[in-house]
C-alpha cells in the first residue's frame, strides 16, 4: 500500500529516515561528507539545490519544472473534467503531476494551485526516485515509492555516502542504457481513455535506427548532453559525467529570456530546407522541402494536435508583395489566417462523429502530417510544397515557423471560461534558423542552399 496521506507520508518518510540513519547498509552514513547535517524532504526540489545547485537551475528552465502550473496544462485539465463529468479522473495530472496523485493529495488536478510546489510538475522524485515494475514498465503513480523516497537512484555507481539521502545506481536512469528510454516513454506517450495514441514520441523513436542495439541513441543521448565536473558541491566530491537537466524542445513556460535562449538555440538547426526558383515566362516557379535529418522522433512531436509548424513564402516585386502564404500575423490562429501555409505540420484530431476537436479527451481518430524520422522512414521525413506565382518576382523568401500552442486552442480555454484571458497573452512564435532562405533575381534559376 503506497498511496497514503500527505500526513502519513511525512510520518513514514521520517521513521524511514531514522531507519536509514541507524545504517541499514545505504551510503549515508558516510561521515566525511557532512554527518550531522539533517536529512531533507525527498519531495522538495529546492532542498536538493544547496548541493546539486547546477541541476537545479537547469531543472528550473525545464518544461518538466513548468508542468503542473502551466497555466494552459490547468485550464485544459478543468474544461477536461467538466466536460467528461468528472471521468477523465486523474488521467492528466498522472503525468503532469504524478507525485500529488502518489500521495493522495489530488484525485483530479483541480486543486493543484493549494499543494506545496513538490507536488507539481515532473521534479527531481519523480525521475529519480522512479523503479521500474516486474514486466519493465513504468507505473509513474506508483513507482515512486513515497514510504522508501529517500534514496536517490542515478547514474552513478559508486556515489559517496551524505546524510541528505540514500543513493544507488539504476540502468533505468543511465542513458548508455536502452531501458533508460522507458523512463521518458512513460510520459512521453500519451493514449487517451478511447485507445488513441494522441502523443507517440517514444513510439516514433521505436521505428528508428536510433532504437537498434548497435546504433543506439536514447532520449538522454541526445536531450542530456554531457560535460564533467562533480555532481554535488560537497568537499571530496569526485569529477563525474554530469548531465544537462534543461532539456529544451519548442514549448516555452514562465517568460524566461534564459529558457528562449535555450530553445531557440535548440531548435535553428533542427530541419533543413532547400528553396528552388526556376524564373520562366511570365512568372517563377518555386519548391521548397522540408527535411528531418537529426531528430530522433517525428518533426514536430509531442502534443502536435496543439502545435503547429508551418512554411511561410513570400515573394516580392521591388518592396510589394506579390504573393506570400503562411505569412500570419502575430496575434492570429495559423488555421484561420487569411494566408494558410502550404505546408502546416500539426496533428487534427476528431471526434466519434468525425467532427474536428482541438481536445485530446474527445478524440477517437486522427490524421497527422510531420516529418517522420530521417532513419526509420527516409520516404516521408521529407515534404515538398511547389507554387507557380504568375507575377515578376525579383525576390523570395521561405522560412518555417512554429508555435508550442496556437490560439485555435487558447481561445478555446478562453472562450470556455477555464483561461482567464491575461493567462492567454501573446503566444510566441519561433523560427526554425536552418530553414531561413532567401533567392534573388540575380541568381537565375537556384536551389538554396
Ligand atoms: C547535503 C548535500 C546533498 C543534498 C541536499 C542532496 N544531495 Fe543528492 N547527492 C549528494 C552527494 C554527495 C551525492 C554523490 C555524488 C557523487 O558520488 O559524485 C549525491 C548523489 C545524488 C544522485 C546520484 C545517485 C547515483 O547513484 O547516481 C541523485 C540522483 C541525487 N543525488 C539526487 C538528489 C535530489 C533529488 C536531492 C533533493 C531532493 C538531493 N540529491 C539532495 C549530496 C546531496
Ligand atoms: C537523435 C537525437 C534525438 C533522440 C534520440 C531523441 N530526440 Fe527528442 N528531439 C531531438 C531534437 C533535435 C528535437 C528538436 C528540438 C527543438 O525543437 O528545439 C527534439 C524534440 C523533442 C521534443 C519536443 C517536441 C517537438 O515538437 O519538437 C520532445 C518532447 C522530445 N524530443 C522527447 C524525446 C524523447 C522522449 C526521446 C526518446 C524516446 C527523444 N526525444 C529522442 C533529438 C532527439
Ligand atoms: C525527467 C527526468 C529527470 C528529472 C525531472 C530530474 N532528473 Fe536528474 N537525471 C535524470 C537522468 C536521466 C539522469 C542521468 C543521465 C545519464 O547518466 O544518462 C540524471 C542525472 C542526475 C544526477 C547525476 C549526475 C549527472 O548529471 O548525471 C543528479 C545529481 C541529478 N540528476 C539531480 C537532479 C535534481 C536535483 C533534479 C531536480 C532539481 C533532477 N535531477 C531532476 C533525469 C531527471
Ligand atoms: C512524469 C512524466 C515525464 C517523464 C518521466 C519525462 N517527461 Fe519530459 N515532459 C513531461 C511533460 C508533462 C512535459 C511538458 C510540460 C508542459 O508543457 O506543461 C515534458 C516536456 C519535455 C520536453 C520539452 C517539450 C517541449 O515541447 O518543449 C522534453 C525535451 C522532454 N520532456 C524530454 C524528456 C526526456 C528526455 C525524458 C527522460 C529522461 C523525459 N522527458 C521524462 C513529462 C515527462
Ligand atoms: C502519459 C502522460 C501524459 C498524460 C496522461 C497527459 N499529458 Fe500532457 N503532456 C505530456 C507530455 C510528455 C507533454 C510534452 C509534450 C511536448 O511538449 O512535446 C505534455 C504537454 C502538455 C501540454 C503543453 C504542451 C503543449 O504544447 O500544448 C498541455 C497543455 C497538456 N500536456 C495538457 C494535458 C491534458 C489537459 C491532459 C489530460 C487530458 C494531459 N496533458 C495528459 C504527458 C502527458
Amino acid at each position: 500500500m503506497r498511496r497514503v496521506s500527505m500526513r502519513w507520508w511525512l510520518v513514514l518518510a521520517a521513521a524511514a529516515f531514522a531507519i536509514a540513519l541507524a545504517g541499514c547498509g545505504d551510503a549515508r552514513t558516510d561521515a566525511s561528507t557532512g554527518a550531522g547535517q539533517a536529512p531533507i524532504d525527498p519531495v522538495d526540489p529546492a532542498a536538493c539545490q544547496g548541493c546539486h545547485g547546477a541541476h537545479y537551475q537547469a531543472w528550473s528552465l525545464s518544461m518538466h519544472a513548468y508542468a503542473g502550473d502551466d497555466p494552459i496544462f490547468v485550464a485544459m485539465n478543468a474544461r477536461g473534467q467538466r466536460e467528461t463529468g468528472g471521468s477523465l479522473g486523474d488521467f492528466c495530472v498522472r503525468c503532469h503531476a504524478p507525485l500529488a496523485v502518489g500521495s493522495g493529495a489530488t484525485v483530479d488536478g483541480l486543486n493543484l494551485a493549494g499543494l506545496p510546489a513538490g507536488y507539481r510538475g515532473v521534479t527531481c522524485l519523480v525521475c529519480h526516485g522512479a523503479t521500474l515494475t516486474p514486466d519493465g514498465s513504468v507505473d509513474l503513480v506508483n513507482s515512486v515509492d513515497l514510504v522508501n523516497a529517500d534514496r536517490m537512484r542515478g547514474p552513478i555507481a559508486d556515489p559517496i555516502g551524505t546524510p541528505a539521502h540514500g543513493s544507488a545506481y539504476s540502468f533505468d536512469l543511465d542513458r548508455r542504457q536502452a531501458q533508460s528510454v522507458t523512463l521518458c516513454g512513460a510520459c512521453h506517450v500519451v493514449t487517451n481513455q478511447h485507445g488513441l495514441e494522441v502523443e507517440r514520441t517514444a513510439d516514433e523513436w521505436r521505428t528508428t535506427t536510433y532504437a537498434l542495439p548497435n546504433t543506439l541513441r536514447t532520449c538522454g543521448n541526445c536531450h542530456m548532453p554531457e560535460s564533467a565536473g562533480a555532481a554535488a558541491s560537497v568537499p571530496g566530491a569526485p569529477i563525474r559525467a554530469l548531465h544537462d537537466h534543461t532539456m529544451p524542445g519548442v514549448d516555452l513556460g514562465a517568460d524566461s529570456p534564459a529558457q528562449r535562449k535555450l530553445v531557440e538555440q535548440a531548435l535553428d538547426p533542427v530541419i533543413s530546407s532547400k528553396l528552388c526558383v526556376v524564373p520562366g515566362a511570365g512568372g517563377v516557379q518555386v519548391t521548397v522541402t522540408l527535411d528531418n535529418a537529426r531528430v530522433g522522433h517525428a518533426w514536430p512531436s509531442g502534443a502536435t494536435h496543439d502545435r503547429r509548424a508551418w512554411l511561410e513564402l513570400v515573394a516580392y516585386a521591388g518592396a510589394a508583395v506579390v504573393y506570400s502564404s503562411g505569412l500570419v500575423s502575430p496575434d492570429e490562429a495559423v488555421t484561420a489566417s487569411s494566408s494558410p501555409p502550404l505546408l502546416l505540420l500539426r496533428e487534427q484530431l476528431f471526434d466519434d462523429s468525425g467532427r474536428p476537436t482541438l481536445f485530446m479527451w474527445n478524440a477517437t481518430t486522427a490524421q497527422s502530417l510531420l516529418l517522420a524520422p530521417a532513419t526509420g522512414d527516409p520516404l516521408h521525413s521529407t515534404q515538398t510544397a511547389a507554387v507557380t506565382i504568375a507575377a515578376t518576382v525579383d525576390r523570395v523568401t521561405a522560412r518555417v515557423r512554429v508555435r508550442a500552442v496556437d490560439y485555435d486552442v487558447v481561445s478555446a480555454l478562453v472562450a470556455s471560461g477555464d483561461l482567464a484571458p491575461s493567462g492567454a497573452g501573446r503566444l510566441p512564435t519561433l523560427t526554425v534558423g536552418a530553414t531561413v532562405e532567401e533567392w534573388t533575381a540575380d541568381r537565375g534559376a537556384a536551389c538554396l542552399p
